[in-house]
């Protein structure tokens, strides 16, 4: 009986392990954000920007299972948030939770590959990647040349604008 139980649960921790691990192939692994105080610090800093504008649209890209994006819009009522993720379950969660918590008209979140995404609507582009994916991203968000005026990433750093870090958060500034 007892043998049962423990082959049960150690099954259930190397589901959850390959579940957490298995989006490494498309560029990073799942794990979530931390230190959520000095986010809302970095984004906050950011708002100066966009002072001038109704509406500051908030990319979280690779939305996990979309707790940024929850966070982020307690921040200001002018920030709406995109979050782009490539695991459908993960999606199929935040969608569910953005319902619960009655914030559709705030958050979405979008089933996709980051490195196909067009960022060229959105303000605000903040990452928790995997050092070569988060480059790879920088350099795209500069060669799609939008509106995206700041960066954040967590733990990674960011090189091509003016970089300032808080805490373990990169934030980027980009003319
Ligand atoms: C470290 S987690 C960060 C989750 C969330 N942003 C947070 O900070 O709590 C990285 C997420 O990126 C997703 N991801 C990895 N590669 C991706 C890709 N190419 N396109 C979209 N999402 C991706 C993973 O599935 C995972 O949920």
């Amino acid at each position: 009986m007892w043998d049962m139980i423990l082959l049960s649960i150690l099954i259930l921790v190397i589901v959850a392990g390959v579940y957490m691990l298995y989006s490494f192939i498309f560029g990073a692994a799942y794990f979530p954000s931390y230190d959520i105080q000095s986010l809302r610090r970095a984004v906050k800093k950011s708002l100066e920007l966009f002072k001038d504008q109704d509406q500051i649209v908030f990319a979280d890209l690779g939305s996990g299972f979309g707790r940024v994006c929850f966070e982020v819009v307690k921040i200001d009522h002018k920030i709406k948030c995109v979050g782009v993720e490539i695991d459908p379950i993960k999606v199929f969660w935040s969608r569910l939770m953005a319902s619960i918590k009655r914030l559709e008209d705030r958050v979405v979140f979008i089933r996709g590959d980051i490195r196909k995404t067009d960022t060229r609507g959105f303000d605000i582009i903040y990452m928790f990647l995997w050092p070569g994916i988060t480059r790879e991203i920088e350099e795209k968000i500069f060669r799609d040349r939008g509106r995206t005026r700041v960066i954040i990433s967590l733990e990674h750093p960011l090189r091509l604008g003016r970089v300032e870090k808080l805490g373990k958060y990169y934030i980027e500034y980009i003319s």
